[in-house]
């Protein structure tokens, strides 16, 4: 399994986290959407190789506090990367992150269509709270978000 280290995610990171972005995702966060959320003071988090100088970016999660709970807005890992157990490490930490900052609950939304993130989530005891319909694009038309939430 791989290692990986979570620090700082900073502007300087946003090109390598713009390629993994537009290579995961069918419709991409923009630079604006990224820099928006470091500057608006959301956990915004880089997971490396460990211990390299010019580390290799394995993912990274942005997650912003509500009250008594935290709401997780991104979460990938690069193609290369994928399915060697970083997803749930690095959703781990930021479960350990939330809960050592006082939430009680992580919320998120997902697509139906993510069968990858959904699996994750369910295997990592999250439960669905409902739908929003329409919530992201989708082409010509929209696809709903499912709501899911651990508590604790
Ligand atoms: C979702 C994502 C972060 C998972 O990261 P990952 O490092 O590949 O996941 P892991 O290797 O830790 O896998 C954990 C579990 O997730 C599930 N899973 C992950 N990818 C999967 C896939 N392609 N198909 C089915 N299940 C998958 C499996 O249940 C897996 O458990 P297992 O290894 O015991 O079978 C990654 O696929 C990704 O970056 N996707 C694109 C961005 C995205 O959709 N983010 C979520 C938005 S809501």
């Amino acid at each position: 399994m791989s290692r990986a280290e979570l620090r700082q995610l900073t502007e300087a990171d946003l090109d390598a986290v713009l390629r993994i972005e537009r290579a995961v995702y069918p419709f991409p966060w923009t630079f604006g959407n990224f820099h928006d959320s470091i500057v608006s003071g959301y956990h915004c988090l880089a997971y490396v190789e460990p211990a390299q100088p010019t580390a290799d970016m394995y993912g990274y999660a942005i997650y912003m506090d509500g009250v008594e709970e935290a709401h997780l807005l991104n979460i990938a890992i690069q193609p290369d990367r994928q399915r060697q157990g970083l997803g749930r490490q690095l959703l781990h930490r930021v479960l350990e992150r939330a809960a050592a900052g006082g939430a009680k609950r992580l919320l998120l939304e997902v697509r139906p269509s993510n069968i990858g993130a959904l699996n994750l989530y369910r295997k990592e005891g999250f439960v669905e709270l409902g739908v929003r319909r329409q919530y992201y694009p989708a082409g010509a038309a929209r696809e709903d978000a499912i709501v899911m939430e651990k508590a604790w």
